[in-house]
């Protein structure tokens, strides 16, 4: 059985202090509320260990929102995946567009960094999705589909077995603009057929795949009740406690 699960991206918000604040409210409402989703925050790598400290693991999953595709070594400014372990994070966002986008990483560095990630024993959240002009020109299957077999389609079923897919439509991220739910539906649909020709219906039955894309409270419920969509990955909902917990109790 696949989990539901409720991802917040705080991206490049949030200084220390505000972060291990906000951290510590979501912590204290999840002690109360029904849920049935598991929850993860990805801070920024300065806030991790502080806040994997403050928050109830087993109830809040911290993650890293990229890291390095290199283990060690003169790199300056990277984070290798280890340094992620060692702050307690369990999880790492690999591939989201604003890195393909602004910071020019590959299907390539995605794959290294997936097999760096789970070596480490960590869950990687792998991020697809088209841009606008693809989404336009019909194009989106094949885009979608290559970055899935790009990055993913190297490891055996045991590996692939441990990662979280995000299908974020570049075009709906920011922007206020959302995926309709049959728009998602359609994709992740897709994604779960091309992941069970790979590893068959049992795996892909299996595995979660989130949405992203300005999802927030008043839309996350349709989103979340389509067959193929296990959950969100949140961008800037995911940053007030009360919008969080909005969309993670909309499961
Ligand atoms: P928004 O929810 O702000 O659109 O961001 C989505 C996203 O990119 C999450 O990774």
């Amino acid at each position: 059985m696949r989990k539901n699960i409720v991802a917040g991206n705080w991206k490049m918000n949030m200084t220390l202090p505000e972060g291990v604040a906000l951290a510590k409210e979501l912590n204290e409402k999840l002690k109360s509320a029904e849920t049935n989703c598991d929850v993860i925050i990805a801070p920024p790598f300065t806030h991790l260990a502080s806040i994997v400290a403050v928050v109830d693991t087993n109830r809040i999953k911290v993650a890293a929102q990229t890291c390095s595709n290199k283990v060690s070594g003169a790199f300056t400014g990277e984070v290798s995946p280890d340094m992620v372990k060692s702050t307690g994070a369990t999880a790492v966002i690999l591939g989201h567009s604003e890195r393909r986008q602004f910071f020019g990483v590959t299907d390539e560095q995605v794959k290294e960094k997936v097999d760096l990630v789970i070596e480490r024993g960590m869950t990687p959240i792998v991020c697809i999705g088209e841009n606008l002009e693809q989404r336009e020109k019909g194009i989106y299957f094949d885009v979608i589909g290559t970055q899935v077999k790009k990055a993913l389609f190297h490891l055996n079923p045991d590996d692939f077995r441990k990662v979280i897919l995000a299908y974020e439509p570049v075009w709906a991220i920011g922007t206020g603009k959302t995926a309709t739910a049959e728009q998602a539906e359609e994709v992740h649909s897709f994604v779960r057929k091309l992941i069970a020709s790979q590893y068959g219906t049992q795996v892909a039955d299996d595995t979660t795949i989130l949405y992203g894309g300005s999802c927030k409270p008043s839309n996350a419920r349709e989103l979340f009740s389509q067959p193929d969509v296990d959950g969100g990955l949140i961008g800037g909902a995911s940053l007030k406690a009360d919008d969080f917990m909005g969309i993670i109790t909309a499961f």
